[in-house]
């Protein structure tokens, strides 16, 4: 079976094809250069460009997967959560597909896919299992209990890690996106050269990163702008945001009795974290699972592959299909 989907919920335009659970092609057309110079996603600047790109994105799906549109059998759009005018985007290009095709659409919740990226490893996790979803617009810690069946067990009260990244980021003058510019830096930088303390470190699964992003902006204010310490800013930065991760998690597993961690969202493409997650997983015996990297930021490859279990676990069920929900929760 021959699966598009469609992603477009922010600044990536991408299309996919999945066949039989696997994915065949996955075309990402990033939009980070025109939104550098804004230092941020300009939304009207997002939708344009998506319209812009959409139709030779999905072209170039289908040709990379060696298929037609007559050969496709469903397709699944994100439909939120992300801005209002990218989704439409995408939505109305999969909405327009499906009804040509006469193929059914399957509306894809764009947090559950970052979960399903996960399911590109060899070895897909067991439920129940932990999820980490860190990306740009969300910090979620989440039971996954079955397909489709996600319990929130604790999410941030302010700022999402990836924000954080971002805003750190251009405080200390590294630029948009803020996560691969301050885990490059960091590599030259002294992790142990300013201490922040864990947010929220005895409130059980409850996440805050915005007092962080003011620790780190306040310790930029005592210097001059030229004598700023980038290098140790970004690696303390990293370093405090990991810790906090390790140790959630760690909660997480002692209180649930869980043994698999399925780490995900934009912010799950930093090698440091990565690596700091597995090996403290390791050392107590639990198995952490991260999508590849071209899976961890947003992609059609994840939005398709949660397509084909959607149809997987609901057959014959095709889904109302209501217009986009930019403000949708993981949990629906
Ligand atoms: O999942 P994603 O592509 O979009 C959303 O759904 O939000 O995540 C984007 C976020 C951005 O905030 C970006 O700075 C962060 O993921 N990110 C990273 C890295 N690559 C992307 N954060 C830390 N380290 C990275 N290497
Ligand atoms: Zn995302």
């Amino acid at each position: 079976m021959n699966i598009l989907g469609i992603e477009t919920s922010c600044d990536e335009t991408s299309a996919a094809v999945v066949r039989d659970g696997k994915i065949i092609s996955n075309v990402v057309a990033s939009q980070i250069k025109w939104h550098q110079k804004h230092g941020g996603v300009v939304p009207e600047l997002a939708s344009r460009m998506h319209t812009e790109k959409i139709n030779r994105v999905v072209a170039q799906a289908l040709t990379d997967a060696e298929i037609e549109f007559s050969d496709l059998e469903a397709i699944g759009v994100t439909y939120g959560p992300g801005l209002e005018g990218a989704l439409l985007v995408g939505y109305t290009a999969a909405k327009t597909i499906a009804k040509i095709c006469n193929i059914p659409l399957i509306p894809i919740n764009h947090l559950q896919a970052h979960i399903y990226a996960a399911y590109t490893d060899p070895i897909p996790p067991q439920f129940p299992y932990l999820a980490l979803i860190i990306s740009g617009g969300h910090s979620i810690i989440g039971k996954v209990n079955d397909h489709f069946d996600i319990e929130i067990l604790g999410s941030t009260r302010d700022d999402a890690i990836g924000e954080a990244f971002d805003k750190v980021s251009r405080v200390i003058g590294l630029g948009y996106p803020g996560g691969p510019a301050i885990e490059k830096a960091a590599k030259d930088g002294n992790e142990t050269a300013f201490r922040f303390a864990i947010p929220m470190k005895n409130e059980g699964y409850e996440l805050s990163f915005s007092g962080l992003k003011t620790a780190v902006m306040t310790t930029v204010k005592g210097f001059t702008p030229e004598n700023v310490p980038v290098h140790d800013l970004a690696a303390s930065f990293q370093k405090t945001i990991a810790d906090t991760l390790i140790h959630k998690t760690q909660f997480a597993l002692a209180e649930s009795g869980l043994t698999e961690v399925v780490f995900c969202g934009g912010v799950s493409a930093n090698s440091y974290i990565r690596n700091r997650l597995r090996e403290s997983l390791e050392a107590t015996g639990a198995r952490l699972i991260v999508p590849a990297f071209q899976y961890c930021t947003d992609n059609g490859g994840m939005i398709a592959l949660t397509t084909h279990y959607y149809i997987q676990t609901h057959p014959n069920q095709v889904p109302k299909v209501s217009g986009v929900k930019p403000n949708l929760s993981l949990c629906v």
